[in-house]
């Protein structure tokens, strides 16, 4: 699921490639709410995808021909998609959506969540506000989504330095690169079945044997 720039999204097909760190995954389709904004690299992306179906959602007023959640549900079952992606994707997830999808979607966000979640904490904002509270270090968190913004189970974390003289857009740039890797890692772990749920709920990833 995206809403812009589609990077990580690139990283992810790309590490679903033959050799690549994810290659027991497939990307079998791409869903979007923003079709007439994808002039970076989205949609872009997903005809490089080749064939891959487009699913336009939510419906809205800007969207028309967005569908309900009652048909995502219905193109994601006749996919057989077993794993939900959120890489920037800007619009919460319908409750009937994470209860058909139990431990099963991710996202990722540019902060060292539990800082700077939520609701308005997205784009630049998050590295904004980094800079602001004089932290001295941020990076991407990888976590499971419930019907909350940000507020899921963390899977897997980066750190990065947030140097003095850094701008919002330097910021973003160092998390950016780390998202890249940390998602393909935990996007290997769900599809190679090892992530491991302690009993007080907090989910683990099994390292490579
Ligand atoms: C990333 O910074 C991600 O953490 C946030 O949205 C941005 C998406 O970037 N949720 P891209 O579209 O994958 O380039």
């Amino acid at each position: 699921f995206v809403s812009g720039g589609g990077s990580n999204l690139r990283s992810i097909h790309e590490a679903t490639a033959a050799g690549g760190k994810a290659s027991s995954g497939d990307v079998v389709a791409l869903v979007t709410d923003k079709p007439g904004r994808m002039r970076r690299s989205g949609v872009r992306e997903a005809q490089r995808l080749s064939g891959i179906p487009v699913v336009l959602f939510p419906r809205s007023k800007s969207a028309p021909e967005g569908v309900p959640t009652a048909q995502l549900l219905n193109a994601l079952r006749d996919l057989r998609v077993d794993f939900v992606l959120l890489a920037g994707y800007l619009k919460l997830i319908p409750g009937e959506l994470v209860q058909a999808y139990p431990r099963s979607i991710l996202n990722i966000h540019p902060s060292l969540l539990p800082a700077f979640g939520g609701k308005g904490y997205y784009g630049l904002k998050v590295h904004k506000a980094v800079i602001a509270s004089g932290a001295r270090y941020s990076g991407p968190t990888v976590h499971f989504v419930d019907e909350q913004f940000d507020t899921g189970r963390t899977l897997a974390q980066r750190v990065v330095p947030v140097l003095a003289d850094d701008t919002p857009e330097q910021l973003a740039a160092r998390v950016l690169h780390e998202e890249h890797h940390v998602y393909v890692d935990a996007v290997a772990a769900l599809c190679e079945d090892r992530i491991v749920w302690r009993e007080d709920g907090v989910p683990l990833i099994r390292t490579q044997t």
